[in-house]
């Protein structure tokens, strides 16, 4: 069993939230997406701001490497996704809703080419070694001119073992700046952040845009 089927069989879940993410809910705006745009959130668990997405009308493709969030998700939705399989993958879908499980590398260009996608919590859940292949990942399964909402975690990386990882605003610029146009929407330092024994925590907002 990996670590992430361990954290939902345990019910480890602190990550998740009962609230939308107010971060999500200033800076969408800034990201241009249209009421039809196609919304790729990356890790996704069960995460409530997939709803948000559609009550904005977005159609949201959530990717989800453990099958419990995923039919939860729809289960407490009262939806009855369709499902088919690709390959390792398992694709959910109940509109406006698609969630792909399965591990997020094995996910095809040829299943999700999203018009803008949203981070949170999902680059910092990976560990370091597997940051360049998720930004290709995210090449890979967005449109030309595709926007981004990234919101990142970043803590001194030698005072806690991840999940999450620390995100450097200096590793964000150095992994997308090659294939996307960065801008800093905000920088905060985070105060709540101390029970875990983390001298300083800081989170940025970035919008990104897809060359
Ligand atoms: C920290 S949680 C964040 C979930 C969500 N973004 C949120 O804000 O609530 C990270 C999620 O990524 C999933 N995950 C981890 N590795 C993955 C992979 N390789 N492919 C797809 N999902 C993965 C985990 O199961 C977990 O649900």
């Amino acid at each position: 069993m990996t670590h992430w089927h361990e954290r939902w069989t345990n019910q480890q879940t602190g990550w998740h939230r009962d609230v939308y993410n107010d971060l999500l809910l200033k800076h969408w705006p800034a990201v241009g997406a249209t009421a039809s745009s196609n919304v790729l959130v990356p890790l996704c668990g069960k995460s409530l701001d997939m709803d948000w997405f559609a009550q904005q009308g977005h159609t949201v493709t959530g990717l989800e490497l453990v099958s419990r969030p995923v039919e939860e998700f729809f289960q407490e939705r009262e939806l009855v996704p369709e499902k088919e399989e690709f390959g390792d993958l398992i694709r959910y879908s109940a509109s406006p809703f698609v969630l792909i499980q399965g591990d997020l590398f094995n996910v095809q260009p040829s299943l999700v080419q999203a018009d803008v996608w949203y981070d949170r919590a999902a680059m910092v859940a990976l560990p370091p070694s597997m940051r360049v292949a998720y930004v290709r990942q995210l090449l890979a399964l967005t449109k030309a001119g595709a926007m981004g909402l990234l919101i990142t975690f970043s803590y001194p990386a030698n005072e806690m073992e991840g999940p999450p990882f620390s995100l450097p605003d200096e590793e964000v610029e150095a992994l997308f700046s090659e294939h996307f146009e960065l801008e800093c929407l905000e920088r905060i330092t985070l105060e709540d952040e101390r029970d875990r024994g983390l001298s300083s925590t800081h989170s940025s907002v970035y919008r990104i845009i897809r060359r």
